[in-house]
């Protein structure tokens, strides 16, 4: 996840950049001067190029791990997993991860021992890297709009996990989705989401969803919860912070815990 293109390219201009400040100096040999001048800025004008040529071209993958630093909670479910796995145990052999990007997180669950992980994409799958399209042949990872029913049977995950989707919703569409990944999950559904007020840039990022993210209190969210009978799952919130506080770890994403 942690890919970090243009940093090659960022060390090339520093470098280019110093060049230019001496030859403002010294007029009387002003041919090579100019080409010095000349070749300074024809690096400025490719390496500016390379910047906005590889920002098109960029893949959606990459704009999830580039926003690693700001806070994308589906970035903060693979940090949260051994947390995960601590709070529910057993609860985490047949893992269903709702979210973009979902490949990455069935990727590193398939890693945990005794765990099996599926993934709904709520966007779509165009753009991925081939491991991703063999989870796709495969059947674990699939596209579907999470406004509509999901295509399980009831019961079918131990533990389902969401990310940066809840966000999108309105409370009309929550009230259809949330009972949906309820009926799915036989051992909870744990919801990471954004806090109120964060970063614009996730939030530009993501309004391909079609509408931008709303991030909610806390407040909100329980009252919802509340309001729609659905249950907070108090002891695996409980274990949760602990083993957070634990292993000190700050999340950068509200997570909340529902009883099936
Ligand atoms: C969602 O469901 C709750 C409880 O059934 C209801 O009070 C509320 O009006 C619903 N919201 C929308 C927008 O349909």
């Amino acid at each position: 996840m942690s890919r970090r293109p243009g940093n090659p390219t960022r060390r090339l201009s520093d470098g280019g950049s110093l060049p230019s400040g001496g030859s403002v100096q010294s007029k009387s040999r002003s041919s090579p001067l100019l080409s010095i001048g000349l070749v300074v800025v024809g690096a400025i004008l490719l390496i500016v190029y390379c910047y906005s040529g590889s920002g098109r071209r960029i893949s959606r993958k990459e704009a999830f791990s580039k926003l690693e630093g700001t806070g994308s909670c589906t970035v903060e479910v693979q940090r949260a997993i051994p947390i995960l796995k601590k709070t529910y145990g057993n609860g985490m052999h047949k893992v269903l991860h709702v979210g973009p990007d979902t490949c990455s997180v069935v990727l590193k669950l398939l890693k945990q021992e005794e765990t099996e992980a599926w993934g709904v994409e709520p966007y779509d799958l165009d753009d991925v890297d081939a491991k991703c399209k063999s989870f796709v042949r495969r059947g674990f990872v699939r596209a579907a709009d999470i406004k509509f029913p999901l295509p399980y049977r009831p019961n079918s995950f131990s533990l389902v996990i969401i990310s940066d989707a809840l966000d999108y919703l309105t409370p009309r569409y929550l009230n259809k989705t949330l009972p949906e990944l309820a009926r799915v999950s036989s051992g909870g559904v744990v919801i990471f989401s954004g806090y109120p007020g964060q970063n614009k840039a996730k939030v530009a990022e993501l309004s391909k969803f079609g509408r931008s993210a709303k991030f909610r209190s806390s407040t909100w969210w329980i009252r919802y919860f509340l309001q729609n009978s659905l249950e907070v799952n108090e002891a695996a919130s409980k274990k949760f912070e602990q083993a957070l506080v634990k292993r000190s770890y700050k999340l950068l994403c509200q997570v909340f815990h529902l009883k099936s």
